[in-house]
Protein backbone atom coordinates (compact mmCIF):
# COMPACT_ATOMS: atom_id res chain seq x y z
CA UNK A 1 0.00 0.00 0.00
CA UNK A 2 1.41 3.30 -0.82
CA UNK A 3 2.16 5.71 2.47
CA UNK A 4 -0.51 7.78 1.90
CA UNK A 5 0.19 10.29 4.71
CA UNK A 6 1.95 12.28 7.18
CA UNK A 7 1.52 12.49 10.64
CA UNK A 8 1.94 15.06 13.58
CA UNK A 9 1.93 13.16 17.47
CA UNK A 10 2.24 16.16 19.83
CA UNK A 11 3.55 15.07 23.52
CA UNK A 12 6.85 14.13 24.41
CA UNK A 13 7.15 11.82 27.48
CA UNK A 14 7.11 8.30 27.40
CA UNK A 15 3.41 7.59 26.13
CA UNK A 16 4.37 9.48 22.85
CA UNK A 17 7.21 7.16 22.27
CA UNK A 18 4.81 4.29 22.42
CA UNK A 19 2.40 5.90 20.49
CA UNK A 20 5.82 6.77 17.75
CA UNK A 21 6.87 3.56 17.95
CA UNK A 22 3.18 2.22 17.04
CA UNK A 23 2.66 4.87 14.49
CA UNK A 24 5.98 3.69 12.85
CA UNK A 25 4.89 0.49 11.81
CA UNK A 26 2.24 1.81 10.51
CA UNK A 27 2.34 1.42 6.42
CA UNK A 28 0.59 4.35 6.08
CA UNK A 29 2.08 6.23 7.84
CA UNK A 30 5.16 8.57 5.08
CA UNK A 31 6.85 11.41 7.43
CA UNK A 32 6.37 11.24 11.41
CA UNK A 33 6.42 14.54 13.08
CA UNK A 34 6.73 14.47 16.66
CA UNK A 35 6.29 18.35 18.94
CA UNK A 36 8.27 18.24 21.44
CA UNK A 37 9.54 14.88 21.60
CA UNK A 38 12.30 13.71 23.60
CA UNK A 39 15.49 11.71 22.99
CA UNK A 40 14.12 8.30 22.41
CA UNK A 41 11.49 9.56 19.78
CA UNK A 42 14.12 11.33 17.84
CA UNK A 43 14.66 7.82 16.57
CA UNK A 44 11.72 7.78 15.00
CA UNK A 45 10.14 10.97 13.75
CA UNK A 46 10.91 14.10 13.07
CA UNK A 47 11.43 16.52 15.96
CA UNK A 48 9.68 19.61 15.96
CA UNK A 49 10.81 22.16 18.64
CA UNK A 50 6.92 23.14 19.57
CA UNK A 51 5.42 22.56 23.14
CA UNK A 52 2.70 20.80 23.13
CA UNK A 53 0.72 23.47 24.96
CA UNK A 54 1.19 26.45 21.55
CA UNK A 55 -1.44 25.81 20.24
CA UNK A 56 -1.21 28.27 17.43
CA UNK A 57 2.12 26.74 16.49
CA UNK A 58 1.33 23.23 15.89
CA UNK A 59 -1.83 24.30 14.49
CA UNK A 60 0.16 26.31 12.09
CA UNK A 61 3.06 23.68 11.52
CA UNK A 62 0.26 21.23 10.78
CA UNK A 63 -1.46 23.49 8.09
CA UNK A 64 1.84 24.37 6.70
CA UNK A 65 3.08 20.35 6.27
CA UNK A 66 -0.45 19.44 5.25
CA UNK A 67 -0.03 16.59 7.63
CA UNK A 68 -2.62 13.68 7.05
CA UNK A 69 -3.45 13.02 11.08
CA UNK A 70 -2.63 15.01 14.15
CA UNK A 71 -2.30 11.80 17.13
CA UNK A 72 -2.91 14.27 20.82
CA UNK A 73 -1.01 12.50 23.39
CA UNK A 74 -0.98 14.97 26.51
CA UNK A 75 -4.64 16.17 28.18
CA UNK A 76 -3.53 20.05 28.09
CA UNK A 77 -3.80 20.51 24.22
CA UNK A 78 -6.81 18.55 24.35
CA UNK A 79 -8.25 21.14 27.42
CA UNK A 80 -6.96 23.98 25.54
CA UNK A 81 -9.05 23.07 22.51
CA UNK A 82 -6.61 21.86 19.94
CA UNK A 83 -8.49 19.29 17.91
CA UNK A 84 -11.38 22.21 17.85
CA UNK A 85 -8.88 24.57 16.04
CA UNK A 86 -7.35 21.90 13.77
CA UNK A 87 -10.67 20.78 12.76
CA UNK A 88 -11.68 24.61 11.80
CA UNK A 89 -9.11 24.13 9.22
CA UNK A 90 -9.60 21.08 8.08
CA UNK A 91 -7.28 19.13 9.43
CA UNK A 92 -8.15 15.30 11.16
CA UNK A 93 -7.63 15.05 14.71
CA UNK A 94 -7.33 12.11 17.48
CA UNK A 95 -8.62 13.27 20.67
CA UNK A 96 -11.43 14.90 21.94
CA UNK A 97 -12.99 18.56 21.66
CA UNK A 98 -12.47 20.99 24.26
CA UNK A 99 -15.69 20.70 25.22
CA UNK A 100 -15.26 16.93 25.52
CA UNK A 101 -12.01 17.29 27.41
CA UNK A 102 -13.83 18.99 30.53
CA UNK A 103 -14.39 15.34 31.53
CA UNK A 104 -10.51 15.20 32.82
CA UNK A 105 -10.71 19.26 33.08
CA UNK A 106 -13.19 19.37 35.75
CA UNK A 107 -13.95 16.74 38.30
CA UNK A 108 -17.23 18.73 38.96
CA UNK A 109 -18.37 18.80 35.25
CA UNK A 110 -17.77 14.82 35.55
CA UNK A 111 -19.32 14.21 38.90
CA UNK A 112 -22.64 15.80 37.59
CA UNK A 113 -21.74 13.92 34.10
CA UNK A 114 -21.33 10.39 36.14
CA UNK A 115 -25.09 11.17 38.28
CA UNK A 116 -26.78 12.04 35.35
CA UNK A 117 -25.95 8.73 33.81
CA UNK A 118 -26.23 6.82 36.89
CA UNK A 119 -22.68 5.78 36.64
CA UNK A 120 -21.51 4.58 40.77
CA UNK A 121 -19.59 6.53 42.20
CA UNK A 122 -18.19 8.02 45.31
CA UNK A 123 -20.80 10.17 46.88
CA UNK A 124 -19.99 13.86 46.72
CA UNK A 125 -20.47 17.52 47.00
CA UNK A 126 -18.93 20.78 45.28
CA UNK A 127 -18.05 24.00 47.09
CA UNK A 128 -16.34 27.45 45.81
CA UNK A 129 -17.11 28.66 49.66
CA UNK A 130 -14.30 27.46 51.82
CA UNK A 131 -16.28 28.13 54.70
CA UNK A 132 -19.18 25.75 53.82
CA UNK A 133 -16.58 23.62 52.38
CA UNK A 134 -15.26 23.14 56.12
CA UNK A 135 -18.82 23.24 57.27
CA UNK A 136 -19.13 19.88 55.02
CA UNK A 137 -16.34 18.08 56.21
CA UNK A 138 -17.10 18.79 59.82
CA UNK A 139 -20.38 16.78 59.24
CA UNK A 140 -19.35 13.96 57.61
CA UNK A 141 -15.65 13.45 59.10
CA UNK A 142 -12.71 11.47 57.88
CA UNK A 143 -11.58 9.52 55.88
CA UNK A 144 -12.63 11.65 53.69
CA UNK A 145 -10.78 13.00 49.45
CA UNK A 146 -10.88 16.72 48.71
CA UNK A 147 -9.94 17.33 45.16
CA UNK A 148 -9.12 20.39 43.13
CA UNK A 149 -11.71 21.10 40.46
CA UNK A 150 -9.58 21.96 37.35
CA UNK A 151 -6.16 20.32 36.35
CA UNK A 152 -3.44 19.74 38.58
CA UNK A 153 -0.88 17.72 37.76
CA UNK A 154 -2.14 15.04 38.56
CA UNK A 155 -1.22 16.33 42.61
CA UNK A 156 -4.98 17.75 43.38
CA UNK A 157 -6.11 14.80 45.29
CA UNK A 158 -5.91 14.44 49.09
CA UNK A 159 -6.94 11.47 50.54
CA UNK A 160 -6.98 12.48 53.67
CA UNK A 161 -7.14 10.00 56.79
CA UNK A 162 -7.76 12.52 59.68
CA UNK A 163 -10.17 15.94 59.27
CA UNK A 164 -7.13 18.18 60.44
CA UNK A 165 -5.96 16.71 57.30
CA UNK A 166 -8.94 17.77 55.50
CA UNK A 167 -9.01 20.49 56.94
CA UNK A 168 -5.03 21.80 55.91
CA UNK A 169 -6.43 21.01 52.26
CA UNK A 170 -9.06 23.27 51.87
CA UNK A 171 -6.67 26.14 53.15
CA UNK A 172 -4.13 25.04 50.17
CA UNK A 173 -6.74 24.35 47.31
CA UNK A 174 -9.40 27.57 48.62
CA UNK A 175 -6.85 30.07 50.00
CA UNK A 176 -3.49 29.64 49.21
CA UNK A 177 -4.34 28.41 45.75
CA UNK A 178 -1.04 26.34 45.66
CA UNK A 179 -3.21 24.69 42.53
CA UNK A 180 -4.07 28.16 41.20
CA UNK A 181 -7.04 28.39 39.71
CA UNK A 182 -7.68 24.74 39.85
CA UNK A 183 -8.57 25.34 43.57
CA UNK A 184 -11.65 28.12 43.07
CA UNK A 185 -13.69 24.98 42.92
CA UNK A 186 -13.17 21.79 45.14
CA UNK A 187 -14.94 18.40 45.22
CA UNK A 188 -15.25 16.31 48.62
CA UNK A 189 -16.40 12.88 48.24
CA UNK A 190 -16.25 9.25 49.80
CA UNK A 191 -13.31 7.21 50.00
CA UNK A 192 -13.96 4.44 48.35
CA UNK A 193 -12.12 0.95 49.03
CA UNK A 194 -10.79 -1.68 46.95
CA UNK A 195 -8.15 -2.18 44.01
CA UNK A 196 -7.62 0.17 41.03
CA UNK A 197 -7.51 -0.21 37.08
CA UNK A 198 -7.46 1.46 34.51
CA UNK A 199 -10.17 0.96 31.57
CA UNK A 200 -9.20 2.81 28.45
CA UNK A 201 -12.29 2.39 25.47
CA UNK A 202 -11.93 3.86 22.65
CA UNK A 203 -15.30 5.94 21.30
CA UNK A 204 -16.57 7.98 18.25
CA UNK A 205 -19.40 9.13 20.72
CA UNK A 206 -21.58 6.21 19.43
CA UNK A 207 -19.79 3.36 19.96
CA UNK A 208 -17.38 2.19 23.03
CA UNK A 209 -14.95 -0.24 22.56
CA UNK A 210 -12.69 -1.32 25.09
CA UNK A 211 -8.88 -1.86 24.92
CA UNK A 212 -7.32 -4.68 26.83
CA UNK A 213 -7.42 -4.00 30.35
CA UNK A 214 -4.61 -2.72 32.37
CA UNK A 215 -3.08 -1.41 36.04
CA UNK A 216 -1.08 1.48 36.58
CA UNK A 217 1.42 2.03 40.30
CA UNK A 218 0.78 5.26 41.08
CA UNK A 219 2.68 5.79 44.53
CA UNK A 220 6.40 6.32 44.45
CA UNK A 221 8.03 2.96 46.28
CA UNK A 222 6.90 -0.47 46.19
CA UNK A 223 3.72 -2.15 48.12
CA UNK A 224 2.09 1.57 47.41
CA UNK A 225 4.08 3.45 49.91
CA UNK A 226 4.32 6.88 49.27
CA UNK A 227 3.43 10.08 47.77
CA UNK A 228 1.60 9.48 44.45
CA UNK A 229 3.19 10.07 41.11
CA UNK A 230 2.40 10.03 37.50
CA UNK A 231 2.85 6.32 37.75
CA UNK A 232 5.75 4.08 38.16
CA UNK A 233 5.16 0.92 36.18
CA UNK A 234 2.28 -0.91 34.17
CA UNK A 235 0.78 -4.16 33.60
CA UNK A 236 -1.67 -5.10 30.68
CA UNK A 237 -4.11 -7.41 31.20
CA UNK A 238 -5.17 -6.69 34.37
CA UNK A 239 -6.53 -9.76 36.10
CA UNK A 240 -8.90 -7.77 38.69
CA UNK A 241 -10.75 -6.07 35.32
CA UNK A 242 -12.96 -9.83 35.02
CA UNK A 243 -14.95 -10.23 32.10
CA UNK A 244 -18.11 -8.97 34.10
CA UNK A 245 -16.27 -6.11 34.91
CA UNK A 246 -15.58 -4.83 31.50
CA UNK A 247 -19.57 -5.52 30.51
CA UNK A 248 -20.53 -4.02 33.49
CA UNK A 249 -18.37 -0.76 32.73
CA UNK A 250 -18.72 -0.60 28.86
CA UNK A 251 -22.09 -0.04 29.69
CA UNK A 252 -21.34 2.70 31.87
CA UNK A 253 -18.93 4.98 29.31
CA UNK A 254 -21.86 3.81 26.73
CA UNK A 255 -24.24 5.54 29.64
CA UNK A 256 -21.39 8.55 29.69
CA UNK A 257 -21.08 9.40 26.28
CA UNK A 258 -24.87 9.31 25.43
CA UNK A 259 -25.27 11.89 27.78
CA UNK A 260 -22.66 13.56 26.46
CA UNK A 261 -24.30 13.74 23.12
CA UNK A 262 -27.73 14.97 24.51
CA UNK A 263 -25.73 17.96 25.58
CA UNK A 264 -24.38 18.29 22.21
CA UNK A 265 -20.77 17.03 22.98
CA UNK A 266 -19.66 13.85 20.26
CA UNK A 267 -17.19 12.51 22.30
CA UNK A 268 -14.28 11.00 20.36
CA UNK A 269 -10.88 9.83 21.21
CA UNK A 270 -9.93 8.33 24.32
CA UNK A 271 -12.44 7.42 27.68
CA UNK A 272 -10.45 6.14 30.03
CA UNK A 273 -11.95 5.65 33.29
CA UNK A 274 -9.96 5.54 36.86
CA UNK A 275 -11.59 2.34 37.96
CA UNK A 276 -12.05 1.48 42.02
CA UNK A 277 -13.11 -2.22 41.89
CA UNK A 278 -14.60 -3.74 45.30
CA UNK A 279 -15.95 -7.42 45.50
CA UNK A 280 -15.99 -7.47 41.55
CA UNK A 281 -18.18 -4.47 41.51
CA UNK A 282 -16.09 -1.20 39.42
CA UNK A 283 -16.84 2.69 40.50
CA UNK A 284 -15.54 5.52 38.29
CA UNK A 285 -12.95 7.39 40.15
CA UNK A 286 -12.03 10.07 37.39
CA UNK A 287 -11.94 10.42 33.63
CA UNK A 288 -9.20 11.00 31.64
CA UNK A 289 -9.68 12.55 28.06
CA UNK A 290 -6.00 10.26 26.72
CA UNK A 291 -3.56 7.47 26.97
CA UNK A 292 -2.44 6.72 30.48
CA UNK A 293 0.96 6.93 30.48
CA UNK A 294 2.65 4.35 31.69
CA UNK A 295 -0.54 2.39 30.72
CA UNK A 296 0.14 3.34 26.58
CA UNK A 297 3.30 1.38 27.09
CA UNK A 298 2.37 -2.22 27.58
CA UNK A 299 -0.86 -1.48 25.65
CA UNK A 300 0.84 -0.29 22.71
CA UNK A 301 3.45 -3.25 22.73
CA UNK A 302 -0.10 -5.78 22.96
CA UNK A 303 -1.84 -3.84 19.74
CA UNK A 304 -1.87 -5.61 16.58
CA UNK A 305 -4.01 -3.72 14.80
CA UNK A 306 -3.30 -0.33 12.62
CA UNK A 307 -3.10 2.29 15.00
CA UNK A 308 -3.80 4.70 12.09
CA UNK A 309 -6.92 3.15 10.92
CA UNK A 310 -8.29 2.96 14.52
CA UNK A 311 -7.60 6.79 14.74
CA UNK A 312 -9.54 7.48 11.27
CA UNK A 313 -12.45 4.99 12.92
CA UNK A 314 -12.72 6.83 15.64
CA UNK A 315 -12.54 10.38 13.71
CA UNK A 316 -14.91 9.09 10.95
CA UNK A 317 -17.85 7.46 13.52
CA UNK A 318 -17.38 4.11 11.71
CA UNK A 319 -15.92 2.52 15.27
CA UNK A 320 -19.19 -0.15 14.86
CA UNK A 321 -16.72 -1.73 12.31
CA UNK A 322 -13.93 -1.90 13.78
CA UNK A 323 -12.37 -5.29 16.12
CA UNK A 324 -9.07 -4.77 17.75
CA UNK A 325 -6.22 -7.71 17.58
CA UNK A 326 -4.31 -7.99 20.40
CA UNK A 327 -1.05 -10.05 20.99
CA UNK A 328 -2.31 -12.48 23.60
CA UNK A 329 0.96 -12.75 25.55
CA UNK A 330 0.96 -9.96 28.85
CA UNK A 331 3.32 -7.17 28.95
CA UNK A 332 4.58 -4.54 31.80
CA UNK A 333 6.55 -1.79 31.60
CA UNK A 334 8.61 -0.85 34.77
CA UNK A 335 9.23 3.26 34.94
CA UNK A 336 12.78 4.31 36.21
CA UNK A 337 12.66 7.84 37.27
CA UNK A 338 15.04 10.76 38.09
CA UNK A 339 16.40 11.01 41.87
CA UNK A 340 13.82 13.64 43.77
CA UNK A 341 10.84 12.01 41.27
CA UNK A 342 7.38 12.95 42.22
CA UNK A 343 9.90 16.27 44.05
CA UNK A 344 12.42 18.11 42.11
CA UNK A 345 14.91 16.54 40.27
CA UNK A 346 18.05 16.18 39.42
CA UNK A 347 18.80 16.33 35.64
CA UNK A 348 21.65 15.78 32.89
CA UNK A 349 22.76 12.39 33.84
CA UNK A 350 24.03 10.23 31.26
CA UNK A 351 22.28 7.18 30.73
CA UNK A 352 24.00 3.90 30.00
CA UNK A 353 23.02 0.42 29.02
CA UNK A 354 19.81 1.23 27.23
CA UNK A 355 21.15 -0.83 23.73
CA UNK A 356 22.22 -3.62 25.96
CA UNK A 357 18.47 -3.15 27.35
CA UNK A 358 16.72 -3.59 24.03
CA UNK A 359 18.71 -6.35 23.04
CA UNK A 360 16.59 -8.79 24.94
CA UNK A 361 13.95 -10.33 23.29
CA UNK A 362 10.19 -8.65 23.19
CA UNK A 363 11.57 -5.69 25.38
CA UNK A 364 11.55 -2.52 24.41
CA UNK A 365 12.80 0.42 25.97
CA UNK A 366 10.26 3.85 25.71
CA UNK A 367 12.01 6.98 26.85
CA UNK A 368 10.07 10.08 29.10
CA UNK A 369 12.25 13.07 30.31
CA UNK A 370 15.40 12.28 27.83
CA UNK A 371 17.21 14.31 25.52
CA UNK A 372 20.04 13.59 22.97
CA UNK A 373 23.59 15.00 24.63
CA UNK A 374 25.97 15.08 21.92
CA UNK A 375 26.24 10.84 21.40
CA UNK A 376 24.90 10.50 24.92
CA UNK A 377 21.42 10.27 26.35
CA UNK A 378 20.62 12.30 29.30
CA UNK A 379 18.00 12.30 32.02
CA UNK A 380 15.81 15.48 31.36
CA UNK A 381 12.67 14.98 33.51
CA UNK A 382 10.71 12.89 36.53
CA UNK A 383 10.10 9.73 34.48
CA UNK A 384 13.26 8.69 32.81
CA UNK A 385 12.44 5.81 30.64
CA UNK A 386 9.50 2.94 30.55
CA UNK A 387 11.35 -0.18 30.40
CA UNK A 388 8.87 -2.52 28.63
CA UNK A 389 8.78 -6.31 28.02
CA UNK A 390 6.20 -8.86 27.08
CA UNK A 391 5.69 -12.77 27.97
CA UNK A 392 3.92 -15.88 27.88
CA UNK A 393 2.55 -14.96 31.49
CA UNK A 394 2.31 -11.86 32.95
CA UNK A 395 5.31 -13.10 35.38
CA UNK A 396 7.30 -14.06 32.83
CA UNK A 397 6.92 -10.21 31.21
CA UNK A 398 7.97 -9.00 35.28
CA UNK A 399 10.66 -10.99 35.05
CA UNK A 400 12.07 -9.79 31.36
CA UNK A 401 11.64 -6.42 32.25
CA UNK A 402 13.41 -6.09 35.80
CA UNK A 403 16.52 -7.91 33.46
CA UNK A 404 16.66 -5.04 30.85
CA UNK A 405 16.38 -2.88 33.90
CA UNK A 406 19.40 -4.46 35.21
CA UNK A 407 21.32 -3.29 32.37
CA UNK A 408 20.78 0.30 32.60
CA UNK A 409 22.12 2.93 35.26
CA UNK A 410 22.23 5.96 36.04
CA UNK A 411 23.09 8.39 38.64
CA UNK A 412 20.26 8.20 41.31
CA UNK A 413 17.76 5.91 39.38
CA UNK A 414 15.20 4.63 41.34
CA UNK A 415 12.22 2.23 40.55
CA UNK A 416 10.21 -0.03 41.84
CA UNK A 417 10.54 -3.68 42.23
CA UNK A 418 7.12 -4.90 42.51
CA UNK A 419 5.54 -3.97 39.29
CA UNK A 420 2.83 -6.45 38.83
CA UNK A 421 3.69 -8.29 41.35
CA UNK A 422 0.37 -8.34 43.13
CA UNK A 423 -1.23 -9.24 39.95
CA UNK A 424 0.58 -11.91 39.54
CA UNK A 425 -0.19 -13.68 43.23
CA UNK A 426 -3.89 -13.01 41.80
CA UNK A 427 -3.56 -14.79 38.60
CA UNK A 428 -1.74 -18.15 40.74
CA UNK A 429 -4.79 -17.53 42.98
P1 LIG B 1 -8.06 10.97 40.70
O1 LIG B 1 -7.12 11.95 40.03
O2 LIG B 1 -9.41 11.50 40.95
O3 LIG B 1 -8.05 9.60 40.07
O4 LIG B 1 -7.37 10.67 42.09
C1 LIG B 1 -6.01 10.28 42.18
C2 LIG B 1 -5.90 9.10 43.10
O5 LIG B 1 -6.48 9.40 44.37
C3 LIG B 1 -6.65 7.88 42.60
O6 LIG B 1 -5.89 7.13 41.71
C4 LIG B 1 -6.91 7.16 43.90
O7 LIG B 1 -5.76 6.44 44.30
C5 LIG B 1 -7.14 8.26 44.88
N1 LIG B 1 -8.58 8.55 45.02
C6 LIG B 1 -9.30 9.47 44.33
N2 LIG B 1 -10.59 9.46 44.71
C7 LIG B 1 -10.70 8.51 45.66
C8 LIG B 1 -11.78 8.02 46.44
N3 LIG B 1 -13.02 8.52 46.36
N4 LIG B 1 -11.52 7.02 47.31
C9 LIG B 1 -10.28 6.51 47.44
N5 LIG B 1 -9.21 6.93 46.75
C10 LIG B 1 -9.41 7.93 45.85
N1 LIG C 1 -1.08 6.78 34.64
C1 LIG C 1 -2.11 7.66 35.03
C2 LIG C 1 -2.43 8.68 34.05
O1 LIG C 1 -1.96 8.67 32.94
O2 LIG C 1 -3.21 9.56 34.39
Amino acid sequence: MARDMDVLLVGGGGREHALAWKLRQSPRVNRLYCAPGNGGIAALAEIVPITADDVAGLVAFAEQKKVGLVVVGPELPLTLGLVDELAARGIRAFGPTKEGAQLEGSKAFTKELLAEAGVTTARYAQFTDAAAAHAYLDANGAPIVVKADGLAAGKGVYVCATLDEAHAAIDEMMDARVFGSAGSLVVIEDVLRGEEASFLALTDGITVVPLASSQDHKRIFDDDKGPNTGGMGAISPAPVVTADVERRVVADLQKVVAVLRGRGIVYKGILYAGLMIDGGVPSVLEFNCRFGDPECQPLMVRLQSDLVDVCEAVIDGTLDRVTLEWDPRAAACVVIAAPGYPGTVEKGGTIEGLADADRIDDCIVFQAGTKRAGDAIVTDGGRVLGVTALGATLAGARERAYQAVGRIRFPGMQYRKDIGRHAVGRTRG
